[in-house]
């Protein structure tokens, strides 16, 4: 019998990311996601996830810069973009303008490693852009240039808002970045690595995994969350909201996962992060809806919030769109979809399974004129 969804068979070895689904534990290259999320920066675990271990200063100052002198797009794709339907959803722009940037890519159909390496750091460089850009043209606002001494997080806020964000919430943001940047052989990391191995380019690997994180199983859980906390409006709405959706056999979006059997521990880091913020606003109420939900499906389902169910309320109270959730998801896991490309190049093998066919056979061709109803 073939286990429905691959449940626990071991696809690859990989030295980048561990889960430990009993334990609740992650590990990204050896350090534990609770010290990374505590003391690093995304850019820092950007190149711990690439290049195997923590840099240097002067490493991680060149490769920081790298970063900010590629928040840039080409200008014939900005002009691209401001052709798109303005109904066209972020995650949709974001694929689709991943795919226009390879032609633009100044190290065109070169896909050597050290190429694909150059690529990966546009393109960590280039989806915030593409994310906060959209946001502007759908609304008809000006477009800003990236601040070259502000990081990824910060610079997206910047492009996103037109105002260099306040420290609190520019390292929410960051702390999200760390958190999301990779997660072993989630589905998307999984379709990445399945079109790098047929050695095509990284750029169609990783418009593979943006349509494979968009689905609502994956990175589109937490659009799927701050809907359902705005619904619940109230925290004394929450309880009887949940009972209902559970009666009428809903899943809880924002919980579950298939490796973790305890708490997510990067629900840990962004449900203090949603207090944090909602104190800081003076307003706790998603923070509050989010903990009722959260104990409820705890004692109706035995089940844990995943990371998608804190950062909701964290990228709501940073007032980012809703519609752009996923992407911000997909910003950070550019860095974890690049380091399993460039492990599964650096050691290639066609990934090609088999099916076990339980169809019929032997059947017998028959002219479609003499085919019965
Ligand atoms: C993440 C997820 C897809 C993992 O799915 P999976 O390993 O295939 O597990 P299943 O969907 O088969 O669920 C197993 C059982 O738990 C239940 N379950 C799992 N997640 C649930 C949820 N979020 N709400 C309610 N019930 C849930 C299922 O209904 C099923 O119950 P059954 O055996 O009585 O039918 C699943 O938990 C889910 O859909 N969660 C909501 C979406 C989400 O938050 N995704 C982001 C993941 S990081």
């Amino acid at each position: 019998m073939v286990k429905a969804g691959l449940e626990d068979i071991v696809a690859a070895e990989s030295a980048i990311c561990d889960v430990d689904g009993a334990q609740g534990r992650l590990i990204f290259r050896g350090y534990d996601i609770h010290d990374l999320a505590d003391n690093s920066t995304f850019e820092e675990v950007v190149y711990l996830l690439w290049f195997g271990r923590l840099p240097q200063k002067s490493e991680l100052e060149k490769f920081s810069k790298e970063l900010s002198a590629n928040m840039t797009l080409p200008k014939e794709v900005v002009t691209a973009m401001k052709q798109l339907p303005k109904q066209a959803t972020p995650m949709e722009v974001l694929r689709t303008i991943t795919s226009l940037l390879s032609m633009y890519d100044p190290d065109g159909t070169n896909d050597n490693l050290e190429a694909t390496i150059r690529k990966a750091t546009r393109l960590v460089a280039q989806l915030p852009v593409i994310t906060a850009y959209w946001d502007n043209i759908r609304n008809g606002r000006e477009l800003q240039a990236a601040k070259p001494e502000l990081n990824i997080a910060s610079n997206f806020l910047y492009l996103l808002t037109g105002s260099v964000p306040s420290d609190v919430s520019a390292k929410s943001l960051d702390v999200a970045l760390v958190l999301h940047a990779d997660h072993e052989l989630n589905a998307s990391t999984f379709a990445a690595r399945v079109a790098a191995a047929t050695l095509t380019d990284i750029h169609s690997a990783v418009v593979a995994a943006i349509g494979t994180l968009k689905g609502p199983l994956h990175g589109g859980a937490n659009q799927e969350v701050i809907k359902m906390l705005l619904n619940i409006k109230e925290p004394a709405n929450a309880q009887p909201y949940v009972h209902k959706m559970f009666e009428e056999h809903q899943k809880a979006m924002g919980f579950g996962h298939r490796v973790y059997k305890t708490e997510d521990p990067r629900a840990h880091h962004l449900r203090i992060m949603s207090e944090q913020l909602g104190k800081q606003m003076g307003d706790l109420r998603w923070y509050q809806i989010s903990r009722e939900v959260e104990q409820t499906v705890q004692k109706e389902k035995g089940l844990y919030a995943n990371v998608d169910f804190y950062s909701a309320s964290v990228y709501h109270m940073l007032h980012i769109p809703i519609d752009l959730f996923t992407s911000i998801f997909a910003m950070s896991r550019m860095s974890g979809w690049a380091a399993h490309i460039f492990e599964q190049l650096g050691n290639n093998r066609l990934i090609r399974p088999r099916a076990e066919y339980t169809g019929q056979r032997d059947l017998k061709y028959v002219p479609i004129t003499e085919r019965k109803a």
